[in-house]
Formats: structure tokens, sequence, C-alpha cells
């Protein structure tokens, strides 16, 4: 079976990268900067990356939304958004990724057999990239997943919006579930990992790092666990 693929002594790495990172200033810099860093870490491990839809994404949503596209709709026009995402990764990284967008997580595992960097947007509706990331970690038996955020970690509250706002070091998936359901925070708009997400990072204890995704080298950083905030088992 596949999970017999033998990657040698590589770490196997899952990595979610926000669109609202990568396609930001609606320019090829930052999809430079990060075929750059994860070329260097292929060379040691086994890269697969879930690219989200950022701002491209919200915008076709809301056009199809006018048009009165149902929800799941809705959803498709976005997972073609992050597959474009994906596609522009691809064309960064060159000969380094496999030349395909994987379409499913059957693909995302037969495409690493190349031992390229594998990529893949979204899969189906009503969750996000971040559960992608989370069923791909748990699919291939991912020793690490790497959140690339827009802030440098997970916090109590919208750190952009509050000044007290405290950055955990540490948290289990039963405590961000708590602080999701909270009624507080969900008045307000801080987001972090989708609830499919949480929910899975906690059935299968996968090791996870939240990372500030501004600087692309903190990923290499977030192997070694220099910093962001590090998901632990809630039965440490
Ligand atoms: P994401 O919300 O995952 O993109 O997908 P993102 O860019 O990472 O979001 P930021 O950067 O954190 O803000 C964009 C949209 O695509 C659909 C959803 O509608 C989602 O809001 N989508 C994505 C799915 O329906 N299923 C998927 O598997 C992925």
């Amino acid at each position: 079976m596949f999970h017999d693929i033998n990657y040698g002594d590589k770490m196997k790495i899952v990595i979610t990268v926000g669109g609202s990172i990568i396609i930001k200033d609606n320019d090829h810099k930052k999809f430079k900067d990060y075929a750059d860093v994860l070329k260097d870490m292929n060379t040691e491990h086994q890269l697969f990356i879930v690219v989200g839809g950022g701002k491209p994404a919200r915008d076709y949503i809301g056009i199809a939304r006018e048009l009165k596209a149902s929800e799941a709709a809705c959803d498709d026009i976005g997972i073609d958004v992050t597959r474009l995402n994906a596609k522009l990764l691809i064309m960064a990284l060159g000969e380094d990724a496999y030349p395909k967008v994987a379409k499913n997580f059957h693909e995302a595992l037969e495409f690493s057999v190349s031992c390229k960097i594998v990529i893949m947007g979204g899969t189906e509706p009503a969750h996000s990239t971040d559960a992608v990331g989370s069923i791909l970690s748990e699919f291939v038996g991912a020793d690490l997943m790497i959140n690339a955020t827009s802030v440098d970690g997970l916090y109590d509250k919208d750190p952009n919006k509050f000044e007290d706002a405290k950055m955990f070091n540490e948290i289990t998936p039963t405590e961000m579930l708590s602080i999701l359901s909270s009624k507080e925070n969900k008045a307000g708009t801080y987001e972090f990992l989708d609830m499919t997400a949480i929910q899975i990072i906690k059935r299968s204890n996968i090791k996870t790092l939240i990372v500030n995704g501004e600087y692309p080298k903190n990923l290499q950083k977030a192997v070694t666990g220099e910093i962001g905030t590090t998901i632990v088992s809630d039965h440490r």
C-alpha cells in the first residue's frame, strides 16, 4: 500500500500556506520567496504544500454569491482559485515540484513517489485548506504539519485589534476548540484553524506548528521548533 512508500529517513512535512499570505500583494514575489525556501527544505524532507485562496477566492466567491449560487457552488469556485494559486507555486518551484496539482489525497500520496514537492489546493466544499492540510497529514502519516499564517502564532484574541493579546507557546486541541466556541471570540473576526482542522489534529495527535508565514524562512525554524505556537497532545 501507499503507506509503504520509502522516503528514506526524510520527515514528511505538510505545510498549509494561507492565500492571504502567498497572494497578498497580487504579484509573484511571495511565490518566488516560498519556492526558494521550499526547494532548500525538500532536500532533507518530503514536502506536501496546501495553498489557500486568499482575496482572489473571496472576490470570486462574492461574485458567485451575487449570482445566487448555492454555498456549495461558491465553495467550489473557491476551490478552483486555491488550485490556481497552487499552479503558480508549481511554476515558481519549477522542476522541484511535481508538475500537477493534486486534486485529492490519493493523488498527493501517489505524486510523492517522485520525491518532488507535492502541491495541492482545496478538495471538497464546506471546509478550508487548513482542514485539507490536517486530513492530508493523517493520510500520508506526516511527522509534522506547519500552518503558515499572518501572525506570529496562536493568540487568545485578535492581535491586530487587541494590544494585550497573548500568544500561546503551546496549546492543546481541546483548548483551541474552547476558544473557538467562546461567544466573545465568535463575535470578533479573529480566525485560526477551522473546527474540522482542529478535530483532526486532536484525533490523530498531529504535531502542528503555527508560524508567521510572512517570512518563509520561518518554515525552516518551525522544523526545529524555535518559533510560533506548538499544538501539543491533549494527553501530554
Ligand atoms: P481557504 O479559506 O482555505 O483559503 O479557501 P485561505 O486563502 O487559506 O484563507 P485565508 O488566507 O486563511 O484567509 C478559500 C475558499 O475555498 C473554499 C472555501 O469557500 C474557502 O473559503 N474551499 C477551500 C472549500 O470549500 N474546500 C476546500 O477544501 C478548500
